[in-house]
């Protein structure tokens, strides 16, 4: 499956959700091995729901999310599991490290998790190999921020989902790791969805929609 090149990644059909007031409805949204997908939109416009419905780690009012081929609305919870833990790499703000451990070990744990091996190429290019053995305490946001991205990548999944993964990077640093991520995607045949506010970053991707009253409109 791994090496399917040309495989649907994502397919998510006429989603809607509403929280206190809708926040989108019927939004569908493809994504191909090799895709980078970047939404843009105001703030509480609904861009980080869209990616938890996404990911599944919320189900949607309306509408259906496939996995990898897989409608996950039938699948058993074991193979929707498996699915998470094997193929999905979220980069959220709310995916913490495991603070009382260092840099490295959080990779190790994804490495042992994910029967994958830490790439020392990977902590070069993220700019992390000098601080990689000192506790996450110790780090700044910026470089726990490019820990996680090294943890998420190490899994070797096959769809990332990443809400504003930059966001504590400089400028330059912020370009460095979204070309980190085009070629990952290249090298495994991945796919990404990535939510920023950054419309410099955002049309780095292959597909740029934003989400505006309530529908996805496509800007590239
Ligand atoms: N779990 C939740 N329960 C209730 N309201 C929520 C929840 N999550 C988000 N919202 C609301 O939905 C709206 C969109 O939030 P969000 O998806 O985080 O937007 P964005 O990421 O575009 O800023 C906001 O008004 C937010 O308060
Ligand atoms: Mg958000």
């Amino acid at each position: 499956m791994r090496y399917n090149h040309s495989m649907n990644l994502l397919s998510a059909k006429n989603i809607s959700h509403t929280f206190e007031y809708e926040l989108f409805s019927d939004v569908s949204l493809e994504l191909d091995a090799r895709d980078s997908i970047a939404i843009i939109g105001a703030s509480g416009s609904g861009k980080s729901t869209l990616l938890h419905i996404f990911s599944t780690l919320l189900k949607a009012d309306k509408g259906s999310v496939s996995l990898l081929g897989e409608d996950t609305s039938s699948l058993k919870e074991k193979r929707l599991s498996q699915i998470k833990r094997e193929s999905l790499g979220l980069v959220f703000q709310s995916h913490y490290l495991f603070k009382g451990f260092s840099a490295y070990e959080n990779l190790e744990v994804a490495a042992i998790l994910s029967e994958q091996s830490i790439e020392e190429r990977l902590l070069d290019k993220l700019g992390i190999a000098a601080c990689i053995k000192q506790k996450v305490t110790e780090l700044s946001g910026g470089q726990q921020q490019r820990v996680s991205i090294a943890r998420v990548l190490t899994k070797k999944p096959r769809i990332i989902f990443a809400d504003e993964p930059t966001g504590n990077l400089d400028k330059k640093t912020a370009s460095e790791v979204m070309h980190l991520f085009f070629e990952y995607i290249e090298a495994n045949a991945a796919g990404m969805v990535l939510v920023t506010h950054d419309e410099t970053l955002a049309f780095m991707c292959k597909k740029v929609y934003r989400l505006e009253n309530k529908k996805l409109e496509m800007l590239k």
